[in-house]
């Protein structure tokens, strides 16, 4: 494949950082799960020094899974001396001692447990326990993946503070310019996903309450001159007439 260099995880050197973009099925996973091993005999690193992380609960159990296989299977190759899996077989090829090899793997399952393999979230919380001083974080933080129930929580919070006890003017209004909790919700997660959105106003929202009274008195005057001078008025020469708002305005008239 031109422009393509062929990956093989047993020559690929160990030093630097190398990026492989590959798609499902692939063979990323077979891939450091071969990366592992040899961390473990050509750099003489524990299992708790390398470190790896992926997406999902599921992958990470996956991952766990086929690293301790493939050093169990390791374990049998090198006590054998041979392997019918070409990546085992070249792998004990490139070591000069096999009781050195079986030492390291044979440590390496029995620390298995405490292995670093992560999802990205559980090794931001560790590191984050780790080093709570340094990073000014608190002892009980808490990594939340799916913060949902949080977002619901906080919008039903907002709106039984702000909109129930709100005039019903005022939640009228929110309701028919479609300011919803389901609107709240999707504004606040696109908040979060883009911190450096800048929400405008930053302070409170000003004083609603003397335009409410002063829009109250107007509509009471418009009411009482409604009832007396409503034959008169022509509706056909309004020249918004048909639009929302002198729609509703008719029908409130109408509806007192
Ligand atoms: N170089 C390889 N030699 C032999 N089998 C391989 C190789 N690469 C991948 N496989 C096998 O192909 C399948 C898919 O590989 P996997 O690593 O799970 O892919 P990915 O993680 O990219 O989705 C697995 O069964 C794996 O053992
Ligand atoms: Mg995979």
């Amino acid at each position: 494949m031109a422009g393509y260099q062929l990956f093989d995880p047993i020559e690929t050197p160990l030093e630097g950082a190398n990026l492989i973009e590959a798609s499902a099925g692939t063979g990323k996973t077979y891939t450091v799960t071969g990366l592992f091993l040899r961390l473990l005999l050509e750099k003489n690193l524990g299992v708790r020094q390398i470190l790896v992380v992926t997406f999902t609960e599921a992958a990470t159990e996956e991952l766990k899974g086929k690293i301790r296989k493939k050093i169990r299977e390791a374990i049998d190759a090198f006590s054998a001396g041979t392997s019918g899996d070409s990546f085992l077989y070249r792998l004990i090829q490139r070591q000069a001692s096999a009781d050195k090899a079986l030492r390291l793997l044979q440590d390496a399952l029995d620390d298995f447990d405490e292995a670093s393999i992560f999802t990205i979230h559980g090794f931001c919380r560790r590191m984050l326990h780790e080093n709570a001083f340094e990073s000014g974080s608190l002892f009980d933080t808490e990594l939340v993946t799916d913060p949902s129930a949080m977002i619901q929580e906080s919008v039903d919070d907002f709106w039984r503070h702000h909109l129930y006890t709100g005039s019903p003017l005022f939640v009228n209004y929110a309701l028919t310019n479609r300011f919803t909790p389901g609107e709240l919700i999707s504004l606040l997660k696109r908040k979060m996903n883009q911190p450096f959105l800048r929400i405008v106003p930053e302070k409170e929202g000003p004083e609603t309450e003397p335009q409410e009274k002063r829009f109250r008195e107007a509509f009471s005057r418009t009411l009482k001159a409604w009832s007396v001078s409503k034959d008169e008025v022509a509706v056909s020469s309004f020249p918004a007439k048909g639009s929302t708002g002198v729609n509703i305005l008719f029908q409130s008239l109408e509806s007192g």
